[in-house]
């Protein structure tokens, strides 16, 4: 698969996806590295790497990853709704992680801190990371891997971040190798 990855922070996940590759823990090609945010570190990594990186701006996204032949995108920390038309022309070839175990602390609104915080005031036992396919609705896709942690021994929702961030690391990695061998 040619794949493009579209972020808008931090890109921790990035890494590790790049890492893989690298590593060849899967024959993908990271061929793209989308930012809807121009100073997103992400995009540093990405250079680091020689990967080929993208700013959004006016043109549109659908025919910016045409051109490149992407035929599957990977968000890892996107924070920003696609559009319809991408969703249709990529359907079943997106995919998304999230930092709870959907379709729990999920939706609109929960995103970074945010979700940890509310697993942390719950008082949860369990949390971690949820990769998932990507529709209109949002965290709403069918559910592809899920991996998970006890937190009880966690003392803030800081502490839950960090550890679940590490799980991500793992479970993304591993969703595109079986998306690309066609076992999800
Ligand atoms: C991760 O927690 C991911 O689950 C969420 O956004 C965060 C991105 O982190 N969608 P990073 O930029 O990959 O470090």
């Amino acid at each position: 698969m040619k794949i493009a990855v579209l972020l808008s922070g931090s890109g921790t996940n990035l890494q590790s996806l790049l890492d893989a590759e690298a590593a060849g823990f899967f024959k993908s090609e990271i061929a793209l590295v989308v930012s809807n945010k121009a100073d997103a570190y992400g995009l540093k990594r990405a250079e680091a790497m020689n990967k080929k990186t993208y700013v959004e701006g006016d043109d549109d996204l659908v025919s910016v990853l045409e051109k490149e032949g992407i035929d599957f995108i990977v968000l890892a920390g996107y924070l920003k709704i696609l559009s319809g038309d991408l969703l249709h022309r990529y359907e079943g070839r997106i995919i998304n992680i999230h930092p709870s175990l959907l379709p729990a602390y999920g939706g609109k609104g929960m995103y970074g801190i945010k979700v940890h915080e509310a697993v942390f005031e719950a008082g949860e036992v369990r949390s971690g990371a949820t990769v998932h396919y990507v529709n209109e609705t949002v965290d709403g896709g069918k559910i592809l891997l899920q991996s998970s942690v006890d937190i009880r021994r966690l003392r803030s929702p800081k502490e839950i971040q960090e550890t679940v961030l590490v799980l991500e690391h793992e479970l993304l990695k591993t969703a595109v190798r079986f998306c690309e061998e066609g076992i999800l």
